[in-house]
């Protein structure tokens, strides 16, 4: 496997900016990717409040949570995904909207070794996405497992 040196992020809700925030914080730079302003602006500012929360409990040096802020870089232009030799989608569980994505992701990341996408309780047909995104590995976060 390819060494994973930059990550995106496309989504940056609850998932999103938590996922953002544990790969800046072990040291990966991140590209977070929104569709509109506002909610670039909270996901980045809920990451603010978390890594401030670390520092305030001891967790994690005011410097390393700098650091880790510092790697984050959002956007609000996907083709800003390219160059990353991993994405997570962390957006919609909308079949038709994940599938245009990992579509749209396909031509961006060229060479990128894989894709990977968060089903919840619900799983989408992940078998379908992977037939439609030329390198998706599925990874299930919840006790359902993957279709
Ligand atoms: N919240 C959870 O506990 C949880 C747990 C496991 C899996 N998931 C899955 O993770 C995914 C995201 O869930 P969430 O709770 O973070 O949702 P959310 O609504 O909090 O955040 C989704 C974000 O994605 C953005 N978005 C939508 N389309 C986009 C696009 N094309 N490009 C960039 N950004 C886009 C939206 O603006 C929104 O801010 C869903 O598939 C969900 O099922 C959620």
């Amino acid at each position: 496997m390819a060494e994973i040196r930059r990550v995106g992020v496309v989504g940056a809700g609850t998932m999103g900016n938590g996922i953002a925030h544990v790969f800046a914080r072990s040291g990966f730079p991140v590209v977070l990717a929104e569709v509109d302003q506002p909610a670039l602006d909270r996901g980045l500012s809920t990451i603010d409040k978390n890594l401030a929360r670390e520092v305030a409990k001891g967790k994690l040096a005011q410097a390393d949570s700098d650091a880790a802020r510092a790697r984050i870089a959002g956007t609000l232009d996907r083709r800003m995904l390219a160059g990353c030799d991993l994405v997570v989608e962390a957006a919609t569980e909308r079949f038709a909207v994940k599938q245009s994505l990992f579509q749209e992701l396909d031509g961006l990341l060229g060479a990128t070794p894989f894709s990977l996408q968060i089903p919840r309780r619900s799983p989408l047909p992940s078998w379908r996405l992977r037939r439609s995104a030329r390198t998706a590995l599925s990874a299930c976060t919840s006790s359902t497992p993957c279709r």
